[in-house]
């Protein structure tokens, strides 16, 4: 099956082909069972950190691969196929907080973080979402004082936070100016937090409809004290922080989906070439035809577009409509794609048994994490008027 419009280089070819190989052997033959446990593998994550995948983009002089976007978004397109809770895991600690701690942290920062994180010895996760604050992101409400040592206080909840009850640090945004006029975005501040910060809590797990096997849990902040040091870059900026890093988080998870999607793809393909009604295999239906027809379309303008957002962003130029633009068209390619899936294996395709219903699950949070597809159009929208 053709892959990618725009031809890879040797190394991305041969980064794919690790992803691959170690997905295929290590993931796949598990993933049925953790998805039905909900159950997170740590020893998955071992593997991709000495594999050099949770530091692809990191320099190496943090034990990083220091390899471009496209060929890390290339790797967790493949991770994805096989298994989107290990993807998403992948995605955030890449795109998240070693990104920001990469780019804003002080050497001694990221001399603490980065290597471990590259290594897969610290897991990374990243904390913006309040149980009232998911799209109105600069709504939160968890509130940094200082006390008179001038340690920091953090009070307040955080929600559904990926990698939360397994992280070894997390990247959370937290409001450090109450005065009503810096209510909105420019009061926050990003603050690195471990868990064995006193007042840290994992607050419940969730029971998700997909990504089983990624734990989501709330992060409960009660009185938790953090050294002086424990704020990211300048203290208002962290709401512009948290948006800047998701304009990278943003390509992981439409790599995300496009793994998600074409797996679905490959599924289908083949299962309408085995299945045979009215005496012949499904796939000489042009009913069936036009629909993968339309499913392949889907995964390749969606990649396309991915990969040219992450050429983008190697170039230096602004990304962030861009990458809303691929996260939409991937995650709704990702949800329409596996819903034709399960159409072409009918009935099989509404049971356990088969792998489409778990792709199918696993695509709907596409459109929802990391912001909306509202939300991603509310951005694309407004880029076209900061342009014009
Ligand atoms: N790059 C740089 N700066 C940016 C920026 C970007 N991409 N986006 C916004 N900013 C800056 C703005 O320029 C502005 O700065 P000034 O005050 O200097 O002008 C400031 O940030 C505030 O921006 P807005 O006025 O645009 O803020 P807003 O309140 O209108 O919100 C929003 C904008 C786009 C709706 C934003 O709230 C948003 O993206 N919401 C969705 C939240 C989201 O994606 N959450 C995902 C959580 S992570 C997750 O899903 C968990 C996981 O683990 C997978």
């Amino acid at each position: 099956m053709s892959w990618a419009l725009i031809p890879l280089t040797d190394e991305q070819r041969q980064i794919q082909q690790m992803a691959r190989e170690f997905a295929q052997q290590e993931i796949a033959p598990h993933s049925e069972a953790w998805d039905r446990d909900a159950h997170f593998e740590r020893s998955v994550i071992d593997r991709l950190g000495e594999l050099g995948f949770l530091g692809m983009m990191l320099p190496e002089r943090y034990d990083g691969l220091g390899l471009d976007t496209r060929t890390y978004l290339v790797a967790l397109e493949e991770i994805a196929a096989v298994d989107a809770s290990v993807a998403v895991a992948m995605s955030v600690h890449n795109s998240l907080p070693t990104q920001m701690l990469l780019r804003w942290g002080t050497d001694a920062q990221k001399d603490r973080f980065l290597r471990p994180m590259a290594r897969g010895e610290m897991l990374g996760a990243f904390a913006l979402s309040e149980p009232e604050s998911g799209s109105d992101a600069a709504s939160l409400r968890t509130q940094a004082t200082r006390d008179a040592n001038g340690d920091w206080i953090l009070e307040g909840t955080k929600a559904w936070v990926t990698n939360g009850n397994t992280a070894d640090v997390i990247l959370a945004m937290a409001r450090t100016d109450t005065r009503e006029e810096r209510r909105g975005p420019r009061g926050i501040g990003a603050f690195i937090v471990t868990p064995d910060a006193p007042g840290f809590r994992v607050g419940a797990k969730e029971d998700k409809m997909g990504l089983r096997a990624s734990p989501t849990t709330q992060l409960i902040f009660d009185g938790m004290r953090l050294p002086a040091d424990a704020l990211l870059g300048e203290e208002g900026m962290g709401f512009v922080y948290a948006m800047q890093s998701l304009d990278n988080g943003r390509l992981g998870i439409a790599a995300q989906a496009i793994g998600i999607a074409r797996a679905a793809l490959e599924y289908a393909a083949a299962y309408a070439a085995d299945r045979r009604q009215f005496g012949t295999p499904i796939k000489e239906f042009e009913g069936i035809q036009f629909k993968l027809a339309d499913m392949a379309t889907r995964v390749t303008a969606s990649r396309a577009l991915l990969h040219a957002a992450a050429a983008a962003k190697d170039r230096g130029d602004p990304v962030t409509q861009f990458s809303s633009m691929a996260k939409l068209m991937a995650s709704e390619a990702a949800m329409w794609v596996t819903t034709q899936a399960i159409q072409i294996y009918g009935g099989y395709g509404y049971m356990k048994d088969y792998p489409v219903e778990r792709l199918f699950r696993d695509a709907k949070v596409t459109e929802i994490y990391e912001g909306t597809s509202e939300i991603q159009r509310i951005i694309i929208a407004r880029e076209l008027y900061a342009r014009s």
